[in-house]
């Protein structure tokens, strides 16, 4: 049973879990750091903080409101978590786009990363936009994979001396 929920304070414990799976496996850097002592501390202060993001309530400058999704199984274990970015600006059309997605390390290829992102969608298309931008690393094929198993076209590709990085966009039709 999966469903893309807003973020609860009721699974603390889980997320505290999932936060040191992702440190466990090196992957820290999927969190910003601001925002991971944020969680330590203040748990409910994070969830307002995302509540906020979502209302575009003190947002960073730079920043359009974003909408962060939890997918969870059986309403107890969280598998991972996706934004959904309420429209673009020019530097999302540059590089991270509409949504953007991650799955936990010990639950990965199993076919949730393509779950979330048709879940988000489906969010995106509740929102009231026609279409999405995705951006991937070209070298991230597994979510290129997603991308392309949720009806993306691809549309550009451009090296970005500064990350030494192919990125890579792709449109979906909602
Ligand atoms: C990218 C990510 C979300 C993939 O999640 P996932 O749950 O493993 O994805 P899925 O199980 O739905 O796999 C999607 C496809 O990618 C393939 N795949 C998975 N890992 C792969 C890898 N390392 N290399 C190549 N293909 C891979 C799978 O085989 C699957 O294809 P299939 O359905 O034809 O078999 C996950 O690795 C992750 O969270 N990475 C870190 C954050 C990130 O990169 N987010 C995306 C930013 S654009």
């Amino acid at each position: 049973m999966l469903e893309l929920i807003n973020p609860t304070r009721d699974l603390y414990l889980e997320f505290i879990d999932m936060v040191a799976e992702y440190q466990k496996h090196g992957e820290s850097r999927l969190f910003d750091q601001n925002n991971l002592t944020l969680i330590q501390e203040n748990f409910s202060a994070y969830i307002q903080y995302l509540e906020n993001n979502s209302k575009g309530i003190s947002l960073k400058p730079g920043f359009v409101p974003a909408t962060t999704f939890w997918l969870v199984k059986q309403s107890k274990v969280i598998l991972g978590e996706s934004q959904l970015r309420h429209w673009l600006i020019p530097t999302l059309e540059h590089r991270g786009g509409h949504i953007g997605y991650m799955i936990r390390p010990l639950q990965r290829s199993k076919g949730y990363g393509t779950q979330i992102l048709a879940m988000t969608l489906e969010k995106a298309r509740n929102m009231g936009l026609s279409r999405v931008l995705l951006t991937c690393k070209q070298d991230n094929l597994a979510s290129a994979c997603i991308i392309q198993k949720n009806q993306g076209k691809l549309t550009s590709e451009e090296f970005l001396e500064n990350s030494d990085t192919v990125i890579s966009r792709y449109w979906i039709d909602l």
